[in-house]
């Protein structure tokens, strides 16, 4: 792009104090700043306009049921050998969505590079490795891996696997993909710049993976390899089994086009979004959404009536994603601090929000497929995040896990 077409889109958006410091970079900063003005999306800008802003208003919210722990080991050799069968006619490939920033965990490197071991060496993304081996081992099949990475931590990521020799797994079935990213604002919609050749931007959400997948070319690849189903999970949990034999299985035979993975809710006010019915399509509920009624509401068994809580572990029918175009997804504006120069070309840490970042999240992709089957697991064998360094959902809760999963540490 050259520095006349970038001012006059700027122009068009109302940003063109984006170019307000072109005229001190040297070279190569003003030509990496044009082609971040050439790849920036401004057409998220327009979630800021009243109009268009994405409402939090509900539908009507009904609860949903699972498949438990009960039903799943009365129907396990059947689940187990339907996908068995899917895995190994090559029906089944995982993702991974490694693209956040963990903040909480307060790690400098990509989260999966954080090691949970004890005496040895044990890193997050080798325990999901060496929890999707098994099932390698059991099927005999290879099971394609997508990683999704950012930007900010793609050379890391990609370095760290090799380096690493993939831990074991082949890596011909491995592939990266970088997520896109998106422009953050001040209160007023105004671009804000991290430094005078930069603009800020961030990781576009844990639901930019289809369009990131897609935009990476993988998409037709696998689809062309004959991939029927996706299983997306999340970089954290620890314990996480990916391409669950049985988890495929009883999705595709309840003939459902997605399936979640869920927990019992430790207790009715757990921070976990719920499955429930949204205006009779399947949807999740946040805990903040809950009200006090609804959140201890009970149905005729006694059993809490929102009490299966998603673990971000989902199966979705690639047909059906294609269909959905996630395009169409619901942006979300959320409040943030955002480092930036301001007026003077200073920089400036916010103490308090200053902003707002846009993202848009895989939990609503679930509204957008027309059935999904929630699966229950057990807790204390599937699901140990590792979000803060301590406390809840920390590295201390998940050495505990691990350690109660005979895994050593
Ligand atoms: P979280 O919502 O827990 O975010 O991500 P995070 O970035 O890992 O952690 P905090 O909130 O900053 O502490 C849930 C999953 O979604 C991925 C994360 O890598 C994690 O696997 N994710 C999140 C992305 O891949 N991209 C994003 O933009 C955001």
């Amino acid at each position: 792009m050259t520095y006349e077409s970038a001012k006059k889109l700027l122009e068009d958006w109302g940003q063109s104090h984006l170019l307000k410091y072109y005229n001190e970079l040297d070279e190569t900063e003003k030509q990496s700043l044009l082609d971040q003005i050439e790849g920036t999306d401004f057409s998220l800008l327009d979630n800021l306009k009243e109009e268009n802003r994405f409402s939090a208003q509900r539908g009507k919210i009904e609860p949903l049921g699972a498949v438990t722990v009960d039903d799943i080991a009365r129907n396990s050799e059947s689940y187990r050998s339907t996908g068995v069968d899917a895995i190994r006619s090559g029906k089944v490939a995982a993702v991974l969505l490694a693209g956040g920033q963990g903040t909480r965990l307060g790690f400098d490197k990509p989260k999966g590079m954080f090691n949970i071991g004890v005496n040895r060496e044990l890193f997050i993304f080798q325990c999901l490795i060496n929890n999707l081996m098994k099932v390698v081992e059991e099927t005999g099949s290879y099971i394609p891996l997508c990683i999704m990475t950012s930007e900010k931590n793609n050379e890391d990521t990609v370095n760290f696997f090799r380096e690493k020799d993939f831990f074991g797994y082949n890596s011909d079935y491995v592939s990266f993909f970088i997520q896109d990213m998106a422009p953050s604002v001040d209160f007023n919609g105004k671009i804000l710049m991290e430094s005078k050749s930069r603009i800020s931007s961030s990781p576009n959400g844990n639901g930019g993976w289809f369009s990131s997948l897609v935009r990476s070319g993988l998409m037709d690849k696998l689809k062309a390899q004959g991939v029927e189903w996706l299983n997306v999970f999340a970089v954290d949990n620890v314990l996480q089994q990916i391409a669950d034999p049985m988890f495929i299985g009883a999705v595709i035979e309840s003939g459902c086009e997605s399936g979640s993975k869920c927990v019992a809710k430790a207790d009715p006010y757990e921070r976990v979004g719920a499955m429930c019915l949204e205006d009779g399509m399947p949807s999740i509920v946040e805990y903040y959404e809950l009200t006090d009624e609804m959140a201890n509401q009970r149905l005729d068994n006694g059993e809490l009536a929102y009490k299966f809580g998603v673990i971000l572990n989902y199966l979705f029918r690639l047909d059906r994603l294609v269909e959905i175009n996630s395009s169409r997804m619901p942006v979300h504006i959320v409040e943030k601090k955002i480092p930036h120069i301001d007026e003077n070309g200073c920089q400036v840490s916010p103490e308090k929000p200053n902003g707002f970042k846009f993202e848009t999240l895989i939990l609503d992709m679930i509204h957008m497929n027309r059935s999904c089957l929630p699966y229950e697991i057990v807790r204390n064998r599937e699901f140990a995040p590792v979000k803060n360094p301590t406390g809840v959902d920390s590295v201390v809760s998940a050495r505990a896990l691990l350690t109660e999963n005979g895994v050593e540490l």
